[in-house]
């Protein structure tokens, strides 16, 4: 199995350590050359996990040509935002009957449309040969092999079983399910409520509000998920709550590291200048509030995320609001 990782990032350079565990031959595609000389000279990633050896079934490149020549698997791990513009410049290079993995967990901007959705569009394949990794997975913790399970969704269940055999390993667990929307929606909404819950962490507001934001957050994301045509128990499982769960209670995920920086009273511009990652939540609540608006759901968490992330209303403000809201019967 030969597998070509476009993206050196954070979850991208842990996976193609993961596929490489698990015996498959791994091309990485990093958009800087100085980058993928490094991983080539001395299997290692210097901006990533830079005290992790790769296994030397693991290469690199910045042409995206040689990356996806030959490849059964196409995993895109850069970052939601930039999909588009990246697979366009792809498309035509990719061989054809390769399996299109997303590791994203953002909904785009301006379309709102959830990543397998984008990859449809952009590259014209088969919505079947479109799969989606997501669940529990935070990269520092199994870039030392802490045990983590995950979920690989995908309408075709021989290629969710292709994908999933390819990603076996004793510390990594998946699992094979058809929800693509429910799975795709449960990993991009959780980012946004993971703002909310850094926001309430450094703001010192107590457990009993974060374990709400997560139940309330879980319960808003399934109201937009069935809205879609999603499963409602998708978001009992690892791609929903799971997710939730690990993003928002470790305090090594980017977006609730960034909400705590929002909760501590920065601006959405100095919390960016205070972070050298993207916490994909900033961007997606954006479009995820138009979806929901879009289909009449209420989600008030986002709403609430989004104002204080893009319109400067104050965390407290954004509290008074939540807490004093009219619930419908
Ligand atoms: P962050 O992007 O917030 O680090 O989330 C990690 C994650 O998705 C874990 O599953």
């Amino acid at each position: 199995m030969r597998t070509a990782v476009m993206g050196a990032g954070s979850w991208g350079s842990v996976f193609a350590k993961i596929l490489a565990e698990a015996g498959g031959e791994v091309t990485m595609w990093a958009r800087r050359e100085t980058i993928a000389e490094a991983i080539r000279s001395t299997g290692r990633n210097p901006d990533y996990f830079p005290e992790a050896a790769l296994p030397r079934n693991v290469t690199a490149t910045s042409d995206p040509a040689a990356a996806l020549a030959g490849a059964d698997q196409v995993v895109l791990a850069v970052t939601s935002q930039t999909l588009r513009a990246n697979l366009s410049a792809w498309a035509g290079l990719i061989p054809a009957d390769a399996t299109l993995i997303s590791l994203m967990k953002g909904i785009e901007l301006g379309t709102t449309k959830r990543m397998s959705e984008v990859i449809v569009e952009t590259t014209g394949v088969d919505p079947r040969r479109v799969a989606v990794v997501t669940g529990p997975n935070i990269a520092p913790e199994l870039v030392v092999r802490q045990p983590a399970a995950a979920v690989v969704a995908c309408p075709d269940l021989s290629r969710a079983t292709a994908v999933q055999e390819s990603i076996t390993t004793p510390y990594f667990r998946p699992y094979t399910n058809d929800d693509v929307i429910g799975c795709e929606l449960g990993g991009a909404v959780k980012n946004v409520i993971a703002l909310a819950y850094g926001i309430a962490t450094s703001m010192e507001l107590g457990e009993n509000i974060k374990a709400t934001l997560i139940t309330r957050g879980l319960a808003e994301t399934t109201r937009l998920g069935v809205a879609l045509g999603a499963d409602p128990l998708t978001f009992a499982g690892l791609s929903g709550l799971g997710d939730l769960v690990a993003t928002c209670c470790s305090p090594l995920t980017r977006n609730r590291t960034f909400g705590e920086h929002l909760g501590r009273g920065l601006s959405l511009e100095q919390a960016q200048a205070a972070t050298r990652y993207t916490a994909e939540g900033v961007k997606s609540c954006l479009a995820i509030r138009d979806l929901a608006h879009k289909h009449g759901v209420e989600m008030p968490i986002t709403e609430q995320v989004e104002r204080i992330c893009h319109e400067g209303v104050d965390p407290k403000v954004a509290l008074v609001t939540l807490m004093s809201r009219q619930t419908k019967p």
